[in-house]
């Protein structure tokens, strides 16, 4: 037994059951280099992977923008980025200076052909001086606007490697917002892959790429004790939360055109609750995962337009008009309450409560699992069962990543009092190892060909099809069918109307703090 309160077999710890690939030599190629994303996110991604020895050998970043500087300014805008928002902090010089070395740019625009010819050219110097293989990554870090037109544009300027080609790849990552409803996410799907094949297509939602997402189906599936009870046969209800204490930052107009339906719900949260309400898949191979998770997302209830007000509740935190970027009269919801139904064999019956929101009072994303209360009242009178709080198992995706199990147990003393406890298992502690961040696992995971924690066409499209009618209700419909953007104190726990909506089921949200 050691300090750290858990038994570990060593030699299963130290063993990998499967070990990743190495990543294949490659350049990434950045649409979108100076802008947010790629100065908070990629970049640190990449420099951590390179600060890890994770990145391959041969190995090379091209940043394209129109506005992007000559090599040398922009690797010194991108060392002042990384030093704020890298994971790991002070930057290591010496790394950094080699992983400088790697970055060139080559300034373009995304609507022109003969930008994209110039990235070529680049790139054939790239893989001269680099060593790159004419292997190439290419990350869509742009408004989506722009998506469709960069892969025409690929493909014209002869940057696509044929998919059935072994000597060299051509992968393509895209941000989401994936479409911004049904229509417009097969209409890309439709046109990604007429120029792409499916496998060359990385569909990326960071939170698949989050430790404690993949801990989903390791808990579900790697321990047997808990396959017996994850059923609506147990289970009275699950609650998913994803609350954030920040606003919408400078992303004003980005948001106030999408809202947290789009930007939330219809990719992270219901990959999650997909994770969570899946059957067990054939194999852990890429397809046979993606499998089950959409069969879930195909058997989630329609919320037709009658059943918008009674199933959902869209709020809007006060201040939010008067952001940079927003209308004045904006009702794009920043918050949102939902119940969703899984229509199957498993949890029928079982409501999936899901809570998403901006400005929140802390930054929790968690998913819990509510157990019916005990059956039979041994303690005497009713009333004191009544009070017996029922069984909670709750993974902790973010901060203080985890699982706790919450029970019931006598408190000491002669007199029999019980009192709810819990037990707790937490990441940090257990393994005293940080955990990388999703960019890092993701970027790698492309440059390794494995799509498992990408999203496939058809689960992006289900689950556009379950939040298409809701966005339609509440842009379409008066507010008597679509419900009151009901307005929440920045801080708080949201709307008190969240709080009615779950009251009327006679539950309770578990508190965000
Ligand atoms: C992004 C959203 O996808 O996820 C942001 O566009 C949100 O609005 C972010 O803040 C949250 O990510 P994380 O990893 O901090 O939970």
């Amino acid at each position: 037994m050691d300090t750290r309160g858990f038994e570990f077999d060593t030699e299963l710890e130290q063993a990998p059951i499967s070990r990743a690939k190495l990543p294949d030599c490659c350049a990434v190629v950045i649409f979108g280099a100076t802008g947010d994303l790629s100065k908070r996110k990629l970049v640190p991604a990449l420099y951590n992977l390179a600060l890890d020895g994770a990145l391959p050998r041969r190995f090379a970043v091209l940043g394209v923008s129109r506005t992007v500087l000559p090599a040398d300014g922009f690797r010194a805008e991108l060392r002042a980025s990384t030093e704020r928002f890298s994971r790991t902090r002070p930057l290591d010089d010496k790394v950094w200076e080699a992983f400088a070395r790697r970055i060139e740019t080559c300034p373009g625009s995304l609507d022109d052909l003969a930008s994209f010819e110039r990235v070529r050219e680049t790139l054939e110097k790239v893989d001269r001086d680099h060593g790159t293989c004419g292997n190439r990554l290419y990350y869509f870090a742009t408004p989506p606007k722009h998506f469709a037109q960069t892969l025409g544009n690929l493909r014209d300027a002869g940057l696509l490697a044929d998919p059935r080609a072994a000597e060299r790849w051509t992968r393509v990552i895209i941000e989401k917002p994936f479409g911004r409803d049904l229509a417009s996410a097969r209409e890309l799907n439709r046109i990604a892959t007429d120029i792409l094949d499916e496998s060359q297509i990385y569909r990326i939602d960071h939170y698949l790429g989050k430790e404690t997402v993949q801990n989903i189906l390791v808990f579900r599936f790697g321990n047997a004790i808990f396959e017996q009870m994850w059923n609506r046969r147990s289970v009275d209800h699950v609650q998913i939360t994803a609350a954030e204490e920040i606003g919408i930052e400078r992303r004003g107009k980005f948001y106030d055109e999408t809202g947290v339906m789009r930007d939330f719900v219809q990719n992270h949260l219901l990959q999650v609750l997909a994770l969570c309400a899946m059957e067990q898949p054939v194999s852990f191979r890429a397809d046979d995962i993606r499998d089950e998770k959409a069969k879930v997302l195909r058997s989630l209830r329609p919320i037709a337009e009658s059943d918008v007000v009674s199933h959902v509740v869209r709020g809007q935190y006060q201040g939010y008009r008067s952001e940079d970027g927003v209308s004045p009269d904006s009702i794009t919801p920043t918050f949102v309450a939902m119940k969703a139904f899984v229509d199957n064999w498993r949890w029928q019956g079982v409501p999936f409560y899901i809570r998403a929101g901006k400005s929140l009072h802390k930054r929790i994303t968690e998913v819990s699992f509510h157990f019916h209360p005990v059956p039979f009242c041994l303690f005497g009178r009713d009333e004191v069962c009544q009070l017996l709080q029922p069984n909670v198992l709750t993974l902790r995706i973010q901060p203080d990543e985890g699982i706790f199990l919450r029970f019931n147990t006598k408190v000491p003393g002669d007199d029999l009092s019980v009192s709810a406890v819990r037990m707790d298992f937490n990441y940090a502690r257990a393994f005293e190892r940080p955990a990388q961040d999703a960019y890092e696992r993701l970027l790698l995971d492309c440059m390794r060909g494995d799509a498992t924690l990408f999203s496939r066409k058809d689960s992006v499209e289900l689950a556009w099809s379950f939040v298409d009618p809701i966005l339609e209700t509440w842009e379409r419909s008066a507010s008597d069918i679509a419900g009151p953007l009901a307005v929440y104190e920045p801080g708080s726990q949201g709307p008190v109307e969240a709080d009615r909506f779950i009251g009327v089921d006679g539950r309770r949200w578990d508190p965000i703090r």
